[in-house]
């Protein structure tokens, strides 16, 4: 006799419960930046739909609403081809990457050290070849910053047979590089190498005079963009952009089909395809709000937490002039060094007093004005902050010491390359406390999340900076990830 499964009562499903009821208490700082004015989509549930329904056109075939929606936004973001991606820019460089591997399976590609983890999980992926160009640090705001272009300059010197230059710019605090300069560098000096720029963080940018330009505008071959970061789409939507002089459009169609879903979600396409159309419309608008109210925020911090540093002084910004060459008006990086809490401390309590910031470091704040914050989060956050330091500055005017560089000792060339360190852990590695790792080849991959670079990365020497930087982070209770997140041991060769 058959026997019947057993029912259970329904029971309501925690994560409908936290989008429905929990998330619109907060004044959120943080991604996703989702544009209001955007054309929705009115039944979420009833409209889901499939390839199966081919006659809309096919998103791998670039055909009907698809290929339509991919021609504006190629358009609109002055690219010769876009794509769009439900996987993120983490799905996008994979893309990119693998179509790199397509053109060359030995490669060598340039990479700034400010590169997200995707880029070097791809190039271990697909066994590609990299040097890491050097790139500065600035302990006082915790930012890897953007390759100069006579970084790139000296790179592609030593190494001309690179195909490849790839960075990130805007990096997390929003300073974008000099991309028009490095272009034109890199285009002089290889008749083949392609400038990447990893622009995850700049998809509003080409949209207000006023912001950085666009990678696009400034001459890279190829870019990537979440759309749902800053860019009015929802979540894991995003956008590669590419110029055909250089880019071989069959290659990088092939390396797409070969990563992407067969089950993309329409909606999120329909969300990337508005919110690009309503960019174009009216974002120079939305965005000129957004910046004023930015603008608006930082001024009260100056004018009631004196004791907060900015990033955005002149006098600082002009000390990365070389590196740095415009800023995202839509964020606020502030200092915390003349106060005692950690920066992940000050943000776990900002949510007590309901508000959610983008990044917290050990002695830093960031916070992005998103389409959706209104007016009133500016003083609620500005009097949480009041409130949340108040009595905890150091004494005496002093400063927190500032960590040395943590990423340093990951200097141009592994010891061993990081997909073969990773093969051999298992075998020949062994686990060692982080303290007895210092100066060994590390066999597995820990960073810090945000912003998701790698501090220490396998095939590379463990530097003592990077191991003080991920204890201190780990006390101060910021997210560690890597096979051991308690950082009790790492694996090493
Ligand atoms: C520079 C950079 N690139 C790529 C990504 C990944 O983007 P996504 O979350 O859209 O996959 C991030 C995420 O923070 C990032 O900071």
């Amino acid at each position: 006799m058959a026997t019947s499964k057993p029912r259970t009562a329904p029971t309501p499903s925690p994560i409908v419960n936290v989008l429905n009821s929990e998330v619109g208490r907060y004044h959120r700082w943080c991604t996703p930046s989702i544009l209001e004015s955007q054309e929705r989509i009115d039944d979420f549930y009833s409209s889901d739909v499939s390839i199966s329904a081919g006659f809309f056109g096919s998103l791998v075939d670039h055909t009907g609403v698809f290929g339509e929606a991919e021609r504006f936004a190629a358009n609109a973001q002055g690219a010769d081809r876009t794509m769009f991606s439900v996987h993120g820019s983490s799905g996008s460089n994979f893309v990119v990457l693998r179509m790199l591997a397509l053109e060359r399976s030995d490669a060598l590609v340039l990479v700034a050290r400010n590169i997200h983890h995707s880029v070097i999980n791809a190039l271990k992926a697909f066994g590609l070849d990299f040097r890491f160009l050097p790139t500065p640090y600035d302990a006082q705001f915790e930012a890897l910053l953007p390759p100069s272009a006579d970084e790139v300059r000296a790179g592609l010197a030593r190494y001309p047979e690179a195909l490849a230059v790839v960075y990130t710019s805007p990096i997390y605090e929003g300073l974008a590089a000099h991309t028009e300069e490095i272009a034109a560098t890199v285009h002089a000096a290889s008749p083949h190498a392609l400038v990447i720029v990893d622009e995850a963080w700049g998809g509003h940018l080409h949209f207000h005079p006023d912001l950085p330009t666009s990678a696009m505008a400034a001459g890279a071959d190829v870019c990537v963009q979440s759309t749902h970061k800053l860019a009015g789409g929802l979540q894991q939507t995003g956008l590669i952009h590419w110029k055909e002089t250089r880019v071989d459009s069959e290659l990088m169609e092939e390396a797409y089909r070969e990563y992407v879903t067969t089950s993309p979600s329409y909606h999120l396409l329909g969300s990337a395809d508005a919110a690009v159309r309503a960019l174009a419309a009216h974002g120079r608008d939305a965005l000129g709000e957004a910046i004023e109210r930015t603008a608006r925020f930082k001024a009260r911090v100056r004018e009631r937490l004196p004791l907060l540093e900015h990033l955005d002084e002149p006098a600082w910004l002009d000390g990365v002039a070389g590196n740095v060459n415009g800023e995202d008006l839509i964020k606020a990086t502030f200092g915390l060094a003349r106060y005692e809490p950690a920066g992940f401390a000050v943000a776990a309590e900002l949510v007590e007093h309901g508000i959610v910031i983008e990044k917290a470091g050990i002695g830093t704040l960031t916070f992005i004005t998103t389409f959706q914050l209104r007016e009133e989060a500016i003083e609620d956050t500005v009097a949480a902050l009041e409130q949340v330091l108040a009595g905890r500055e150091r004494p005496d005017g002093g400063r927190r010491a500032m960590l040395s560089n943590p990423f340093s000792a990951i200097d141009d060339r592994p010891v061993m390359h990081p997909y073969h360190a990773r093969r051999y852990a298992k075998s020949i590695g062994h686990e060692l406390s982080l303290r007895e790792a210092i100066g060994r080849v590390s066999a597995e991959h820990v960073e810090v999340y945000p912003p998701g670079v790698p501090v220490i990365l396998e095939g590379f020497r463990v530097s003592e900076a990077a191991v003080a930087y991920l204890l201190e982070t780990r006390e101060h209770g910021g997210t560690i990830v890597a096979r051991d997140t308690s950082l009790e041991t790492l694996r090493v060769l």
